[in-house]
């Protein structure tokens, strides 16, 4: 896959997915979030990437939000196009794959930035990183599901304080939120990132597809998370990966799933 403003590599069944535009601290332009659209879609479509890593390129930013030269003429209808469309190609789209996306956040993770870390399905962050939605500086509000993802994050007062204040919170600050679920140095982010995503590999793709869909149902409006739950369990029994994952637990081997 051949891109402009993105790195895509793939490590047996480990995808790395780098955002790069360094000069611009890696900000999200249009093309940018229609690159990252395409390679997120045809990684989760290729059954042998069993895990994504998405990172920024650089020692200095994961991602320092949308790109504000292009939308700051913008019109309401322009402003309000801009949010549904990133929201549904890129936010609530890596939110929803079926393979697992960990967000390796390297540095800075502002405004969109932070959104699409929060929008994969969980996060590891460097030493150095730094994390805000600084949106009411720029006198807009987080449009990328900011306002949603980081109250059910780290719970409503400190959602309102973060995007309130337009304030950055330090690594140590958002582990300790529960925004993100390790700190590491810089240079054991991606090894660190790696390895996590080598113990998701070892499981079933397709339970862990479920999975997501069952606790992703807690955060959809007007969906009973338990009764999707309920589902998601009772289909499992009808997949080759139960059959092996039992088989192998009652034979004492490790399982294999194809
Ligand atoms: N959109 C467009 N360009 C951006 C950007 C963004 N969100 N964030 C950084 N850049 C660009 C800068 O304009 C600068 O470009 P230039 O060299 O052509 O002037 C380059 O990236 C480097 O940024 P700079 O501001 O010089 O780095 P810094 O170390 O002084 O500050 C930040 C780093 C992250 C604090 C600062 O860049 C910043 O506040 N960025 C905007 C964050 C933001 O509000 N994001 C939410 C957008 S909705």
């Amino acid at each position: 896959m051949n891109f402009e403003n993105i790195i895509v590599t793939q490590q047996e069944n480990i995808a790395n997915i780098t955002i790069n535009r360094p000069t611009k601290l890696n900000a999200l332009n249009k093309k940018t979030i229609e690159e990252l659209h395409k390679a997120f879609s045809a990684l989760d479509a290729n059954v042998r990437v069993k895990a994504i890593i998405v990172t920024g390129s650089g020692e200095k930013a994961f991602v320092a939000g949308a790109d504000i030269s292009e939308f700051a003429s913008f019109t309401v209808e322009e402003g309000t196009e801009l949010a549904r469309h990133g929201q549904k190609i890129l936010f609530d789209f890596v939110q929803n794959l079926k393979t697992p996306v960990i967000a390796a956040v390297n540095g800075f993770a502002l405004g969109g930035g932070l959104e699409l870390a929060m929008a994969a399905h969980f996060r590891v962050a460097s030493t150095n990183a730094k994390m805000g939605l600084p949106e009411v500086s720029l006198g807009v509000i987080p449009g990328y599901g900011g306002t949603q993802r980081l109250s059910q994050l780290v719970g409503k007062g400190k959602a309102m304080e973060m995007i309130m204040t337009a304030g950055m919170i330090t690594a140590a600050e958002a582990k300790e939120w529960g925004l993100v679920n390790y700190v590491v140095e810089q240079e054991e982010l991606l090894p660190f990132c790696e390895k996590l995503a080598g113990k998701i590999a070892r499981n079933s793709s397709v339970a862990i597809a479920a999975a997501i869909k069952a606790i992703n149902a807690n955060y959809t409006n007007c969906v009973n998370g338990f009764s999707v739950e309920i589902e998601q369990f009772g289909l499992s029994f009808d997949t080759a990966d139960f059959k092996e994952g039992t088989t192998a637990f009652l034979e004492k081997r490790k399982p294999k799933f194809e």
